[in-house]
């Protein structure tokens, strides 16, 4: 295109060369480098409207990043190509010039053309590799000026060094998005060579591995290694990698300092434009929380089932502890002290109390254990316990307590507070033989969302926190993860039931808790239980009666589904002096009651019944005889009903299985209230 036989115009181009390379690199914007073009067609040639329109492909639009003219002042807005002159040079990919006399072309073809209204029009197309990507227009309104050959070499020419400064424009720009790409990605990245240095790390990788770029850039990706794998796993994914396959796997890694995480990583093999391997391309992610989490799920399910089982377990055991108990209290009562067989029942009594005592643990465990929650002050609760704790765990290990003052109020029951306190102490004890230090606290703690994350199950807010610390010999991680469950123990036989830290798991779990535990095998334990903080005043604990099984003669209906049960409770009863009128029905319950209107002053009924549940039966009762009071005798707490009493009125609900005196106290304590007229229970809070 270069015009050799005229010096002048070679100057004028070979100059116009040099100019556009320059302003190629100065330009900072596409304007800029257009704003620079038209400047330098200018000086060439008359230039007053210049315009350069680019195709998109994508959208089938023409785009007018630059548009200088003296009759129009805002540039088209992007548009279809249509008929215009420019749609005509965009598609053929040859130069137009149109005068107001005609349209001249190379070939004399005739081309009907829009929007070249008036003035002379000369437009050049710019092409990239066989393509046309765009066309640069010159106009002139003044009607004098014609364009001619000269003019149309210098555009073509022009043309030619705006479309591959456009094209390295975009190359650079896309390879910036990708740089940007990679160093904003949220998975490391590192980029080798063949014999594995590495060249490139983003950002990630430096989160991820704590080396910084220029630390990681020139080593190997071996710096990394962990030792947790053999030479041969190296071996392997080095083979796969250089036979141009991709490797994927998991691998365990070691930070800058020095800790270990594992990762998922996938390194793809990069060819170069000749085919030939040239790079490698690792792509990681830290997978070491998604594990902590599904381990924590899969030991929650755990945990779960296991409660169920040994819940199911524990629940017919107490109906038949219950009938054990109770036969053998009555025996006890009627046989003479000096019969021969009565140290034979006596053993039988004790064994079968002994026996219920486990089934409490394991109903604790598997949160069905009865329970009266109540406001309380751990603090209280830790006051309370501290001689029964020093006497328990012995002269030989110190103890001391940190509490804070300003603790708040938690809604648990007692009993399974002390219980918690206690196995926590005792566990203590034995993890320190040779004595030692047990650190007792409490604080109020918020629970954020960071913990609930770390902790599924816990819940978020305000919680008291109990804390139990010794200097013992501490557990190893593998322990850790078994503690919880009912059976595990590390101590000899005899020793221990494993049942100790099943029982607060499930205590609690059922307060709506949760528990930690931190140790090193040589470092001690901290438990830490969380118990969710609550706004009331604390109630008074309830005292313990201890006077001997106090008697009546009130007539009572006692309805309880389970036969041997209820005659062994009737019999109970009826050693204390009380009338009873029984039945497994409640429909007949309601009969006996309605026949009966007024002298019967406690109705004893079992919780969960087939046809109606105990509380249904005492609502109905209770209608039509206001002054009647009631006492749940429940095996578990999953009834709502029952949990709702509780916490209404701990007197009202006596917990399977129980022993005469307990019976017989509570039934006295009910009927001794002052009538009160209240929804019916018959019950207050004492
Ligand atoms: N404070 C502690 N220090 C060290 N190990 C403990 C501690 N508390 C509990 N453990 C471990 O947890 C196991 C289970 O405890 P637990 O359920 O109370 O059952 P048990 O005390 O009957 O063994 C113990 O056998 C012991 O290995
Ligand atoms: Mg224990």
């Amino acid at each position: 295109m270069l015009n050799n036989t005229d010096p002048e115009l070679s100057r004028q181009l070979q100059a116009t060369h040099h100019r556009i390379a320059d302003a190629t690199l100065a330009a900072s914007s596409w304007e800029d480098l257009f704003r620079a073009v038209h400047k330098i067609v200018a000086e060439t040639m008359r230039a007053n409207n210049f315009c350069i329109a680019l195709y998109d492909e994508q959208k089938g639009l023409l785009n007018f990043p630059y548009f200088v003219d003296e009759r129009e002042t805002a540039a088209p807005s992007p548009q279809r190509p249509g008929k215009t002159a420019i749609a005509y040079v965009l598609r053929t990919g040859r130069p137009l010039i149109c005068t107001p006399t005609g349209i001249g072309e190379s070939s004399n073809r005739r081309v009907e053309i829009n929007g070249v209204s008036a003035g002379v029009w000369l437009g050049v197309p710019l092409r990239l590799r066989d393509k046309t990507i765009g066309i640069m227009v010159i106009k002139d309104y003044n009607g004098k000026t014609t364009y001619g050959q000269r003019e149309l070499t210098i555009m073509e020419y022009v043309s030619s060094l705006v479309a591959g400064a456009i094209d390295r424009r975009r190359e650079d720009e896309r390879l910036r998005l990708q740089t940007t790409a990679l160093e904003s990605a949220a998975n490391a990245i590192l980029i080798t060579d063949l014999v594995g240095t590495i060249q490139w790390v983003n950002p990630a990788f430096t989160k991820l591995t704590g080396y910084r770029a220029d630390e990681a850039i020139g080593k190997n990706p071996k710096i990394l290694q962990s030792g947790k794998h053999s030479p041969m796993f190296y071996a392997e994914m080095w083979d796969r990698i250089q036979q141009g396959l991709i490797w994927q796997g998991e691998v365990i890694n070691r930070r800058k300092n020095g800790d270990l995480f594992t990762e998922e990583m996938t390194i793809t093999p990069v060819r170069n434009e000749r085919g030939e391997l040239s790079h490698f391309i690792a792509i990681k992610q830290d997978i070491g929380e998604r594990r902590k989490l599904e381990q924590q799920l899969m030991q929650a399910q755990k945990m779960e089932a296991v409660g169920r089982l040994a819940g199911g377990v524990a629940h017919d055991f107490n109906n038949l502890l219950t009938l054990i108990l109770g036969y053998s209290d009555l025996l006890l009562n009627e046989s003479d002290p000096a019969h021969p067989s009565r140290a034979k029942i006596d053993h039988i009594h004790k064994a079968a109390r002994h026996a219920a005592e486990l089934t409490q643990q394991l109903l604790a465990f598997s949160r069905k254990q009865m329970s009266s929650p109540t406001v309380l002050s751990l603090n209280a609760v830790v006051n309370d316990t501290h001689k029964l704790l020093i006497r328990l765990i012995g002269e030989d290990i110190r103890i001391s307590t940190r509490l804070n003052a300003k603790a708040g109020q938690i809604k648990a029951d007692r009993g399974q507070v002390e219980q918690v306190l206690m196995n926590l102490a005792v566990n203590a004890r034995d993890a320190m033989p040779q004595g030692g230090d047990l650190i007792i606290e409490t604080s109020d703690v918020e629970l954020d969302e960071a913990f609930v994350r770390e902790h599924p199950g816990a819940r978020s807010g305000p919680a008291v926190m109990l804390g139990v610390t010794d200097s013992g010999t501490g557990m190893d991680k593998e322990t850790q993860a078994h503690i919880f469950e009912p059976f595990f123990t590390t101590k000899d036989l005899g020793k221990g039931t494993g049942l100790g830290l099943a029982m607060v798991y499930g205590i609690v779990k059922q307060s709506n808790g949760y528990i930690l535990v931190q140790s090193e095998p040589g470092k001690g334990s901290t438990f830490r239980v969380y118990l969710p903080r609550v706004k009331a005043p604390s109630e008074p604990s309830r005292q313990r009666t201890l006077a001997p099984a106090p008697r009546g003669s009130e007539t009572i209906l006692l309805v309880e589904d389970a036969p041997d049960v209820r005659a062994l409770t009737c019999e109970l009863l009826e050693n204390c002096g009380y009338t009873v009128l029984e039945t497994g029905d409640p429909e007949e319950a309601v009969r006996l009651a309605e026949s009966r209107k007024g002298s019967i002053a406690l109705l004893i009924t079992d919780v969960v019944m087939p046809v109606m549940s105990g509380a249904t039966l005492a609502d109905r009762l209770t209608a039509v005889a206001p002054q009647l009071r009631v006492l749940y005798v429940s095996g578990y707490t999953d009834d709502a009903i029952v949990r709702h009493q509780i916490s209404d009125s701990p007197l009202s609900v006596l917990a399977k299985p129980f022993t005469q005196e307990a019976l017989a106290i509570r039934v006295r304590e009910i009927l001794d209230l002052p009538l009160k007229r209240n929804s019916g229970n018959g019950a207050a809070p004492a």
